[in-house]
């Protein structure tokens, strides 16, 4: 049995502008899906699922997702989880030049499925770094995180960017446009997520987004505006750069800045009233700033606050269900047996 296991992410800036060539910069965050793969004797693929914030569901299917797990959450999302795992064997089938290769695989997650935090990049990412491994055929980070983004995009109908992927795969912060996907140095962010209990579908998330750039200019140049954000930020997180502002008054300005990037999000109809209200619910608590996090429509916000203060408001905000602290993470994929 091969074991992989690969972090999630929060967003400080620049989710969906991403997805028309603007920069964005997702942190890794130390909560993982773990991802256990055994090969089998036949074609078949089983895949065992909990924690997932459904159900435990199991189900065994012979290569494609047509057979659907008997549980009681939205079709789209499990389909959604079952279609990335399926689109994570696709990749490392092809990459080890194994096309009949079938598989029992586990996965386990303690980061909710739809949430914003990046699950469905993890599981992408250690599935297919466990498959591969499983096969005797080990990937490099770089070639991890294509084929991680190839999954992805196959699943989101071609309407991905390489940044949740990229994260996942290396670790820490990062700056993806285009094509183009770095680490980045970040200090110390005083990062507290709140979880609403729910999912948006990514899927479905940026075809809104890009049916609205289509149609509006000014949502075409709120995404740019987005973009400029990021781009002021980056200069902000870099320790190197030559601001006079100390780190305090970084993280001040860095705040403010994903303050506009949510009500740029929210424009573009990516936000919801539970997000919304987690997002100033945190305000009001003092954080110098809150953002949501990922595709939106429900799940999770990030907020900048080192005191108790944003997470005590939290955990006391109707819609609310979960809040706590997310420590940077520098690892990405780990080989863990
Ligand atoms: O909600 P998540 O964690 O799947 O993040 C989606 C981020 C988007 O920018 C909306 C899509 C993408 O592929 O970058």
């Amino acid at each position: 049995m091969t074991v992989s296991s690969a972090p999630g992410k929060v967003y400080l800036f620049g989710e969906h502008a991403v997805v028309y060539g603007e920069p964005a910069i997702p942190c890794a965050i130390e909560r993982r899906a773990t991802i256990s793969v055994e090969s089998r004797d036949d074609d078949h693929v089983r895949v065992q699922a909990s924690d997932l914030s459904l159900d435990g569901f199991t189900v065994e299917y012979t290569g494609t997702t047509d057979d659907r797990p008997d549980v009681d959450v939205p079709a789209s999302l499990v389909d959604a989880a079952m279609g990335y795992i399926d689109a994570a064997v696709e990749q490392a089938r092809e990459a080890a030049d194994a096309p009949d290769a079938g598989f029992d695989i586990t996965v386990e997650s303690d980061i909710p499925l739809g949430a914003g935090l990046g699950s469905s990049a993890a599981v992408t990412v250690a599935g297919i770094d466990a498959a591969t491994r499983e096969l005797g055929q080990p990937l490099s980070t770089e070639e991890l995180a294509d084929r991680a983004y190839r999954a992805e995009a196959a699943v989101q109908k071609g309407e991905a960017s390489r940044a949740d992927t990229f994260c996942s795969a290396v670790g820490g912060a990062v700056r993806v446009e285009g094509d183009d996907c770095r680490s980045i140095d970040a200090p110390d962010l005083p990062i507290v997520v709140g979880f609403d209990g729910g999912a948006g579908d990514t899927g479905e998330l940026v075809a809104g987004v890009r049916a609205l750039k289509d149609r509006y200019d000014f949502a075409a140049d709120t995404i740019a505006t987005i973009g400029d954000i990021v781009r002021q930020g980056e200069g902000f997180l870099d320790p190197e750069s030559d601001s006079d502002l100390d780190m305090e008054a970084r993280i001040e300005e860095i705040g403010r800045l994903m303050d506009f990037n949510h009500g740029l999000l929210e424009s573009l109809g990516v936000s919801s009233r539970s997000l919304d209200s987690m997002v100033w619910a945190a305000r009001e608590a003092g954080a110098h700033g809150a953002k949501l996090t990922g595709a939106g429509g429900g799940g999770c916000i990030v907020a900048l606050d080192p005191t108790p203060e944003t997470l005590t408001a939290l955990r006391f905000t109707p819609g609310c269900e979960e809040a706590f602290r997310a420590e940077l993470d520098d690892d990405g994929v780990r080989r863990e047996a």
